[in-house]
């Protein structure tokens, strides 16, 4: 086992990676979302998500992805059926105009991805997530950029998770290996303490050792009550550490159900497994 302080969350003072989830996220000039809302609902869910790219078709059509703390929710699918498109709809990079996305209770659908951030979405988008031309720890800060407080205790924690990059924290990110820029990418997004966590094919072009180093990191970063919701290409690998899962195709929620729903599943086996 490591010593990764948040791995228990008994005994370990700062968890300032993953904020507790709920709680002080509450806005009282906010007029959307009833206090009840929260009930039974899921802590992060795009409903019924309905829209596309500026001047564009719809390109989600009624997709409905949700997670809530503790678990990984795992969003699969063929290339192009709209995985990246459904997290930039969460993360508010697309116009709507069919469904709403929630988060704790909130209706955060008129919210800039700026003002996602500071309500607690952590988001490493599929391509460009670092900079590639600063150091390790340059990418840490920038991740860091809207906090105010003292966030070094925070880089500790990220760097207690992936301890290679405490090793390179003076190295350009961009001399770094594909698995270890993922790191990077994961580690600015934790900087902001987010509540969510949302990851766009984090294990994307890495080895399958280093993708499941990778998984185990994911899994330990769930398990501390920090909700994440990848999209994965590696299908299975991702739904055997899935606690929901999703299968999108051509925009729309094909199969749901818990990771080991899916893959007991025949037809998504044979169709989206390879058998
Ligand atoms: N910025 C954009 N502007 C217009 N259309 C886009 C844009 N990005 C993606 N699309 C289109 O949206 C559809 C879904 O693409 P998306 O990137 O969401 O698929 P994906 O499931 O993430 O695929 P992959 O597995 O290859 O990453 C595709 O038809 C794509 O051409
Ligand atoms: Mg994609």
């Amino acid at each position: 086992m490591s010593t990764n302080p948040y791995q228990d969350d008994r005994g370990n003072k700062d968890r300032s990676i993953t904020a507790e989830p709920p709680a002080h996220l509450g806005d009282p000039t906010e007029t959307t979302g009833p206090a009840t809302a929260a009930e039974g609902r899921p802590f992060l869910m795009g409903e019924a998500m309905t829209g596309g790219y500026r001047g564009g078709a719809d390109i989600l059509h009624d997709c409905t992805i949700a997670v809530d703390p503790g678990e990984i929710a795992v969003i699969v699918g063929p290339n192009g059926a709209g995985k990246s498109t459904a997290m930039k709809a969460i993360f508010g990079m697309l116009d709507l105009h069919g469904g709403r996305v929630v988060l704790d209770g909130q209706d955060i659908s008129h919210l800039s991805p700026q003002d996602r951030v500071a309500r607690g979405m952590g988001f490493v988008p599929q391509t460009a997530n670092i900079f590639t031309s600063m150091t390790v720890e340059e990418n840490l800060e920038m991740g860091a950029f809207i906090r105010r407080d003292d966030f070094r205790g925070t880089m500790e924690q990220v760097y207690d998770l992936f301890p290679i990059l405490r090793d390179k924290r003076r190295q350009a990110a961009g001399e770094l290996s594909g698995g270890q820029r993922q790191q990077v990418a994961v580690g600015r997004a934790l900087m902001t303490q987010p509540k969510v966590l949302m990851l766009d094919e984090p294990t994307a072009g890495v080895s399958p050792i280093v993708m499941d180093e990778l998984f185990d990191r994911i899994i330990e970063i769930a398990r501390s009550g920090l909700p994440v919701l990848m999209v994965e290409q590696n299908a299975r690998q991702a739904l055997e550490i899935a606690d929901r899962g999703y299968v999108l195709v051509q925009g729309r929620n094909a199969y749901t159900g818990t990771g080991a729903e899916l893959l007991a599943d025949p037809e998504v086996r044979r169709s989206f497994l390879g058998g």
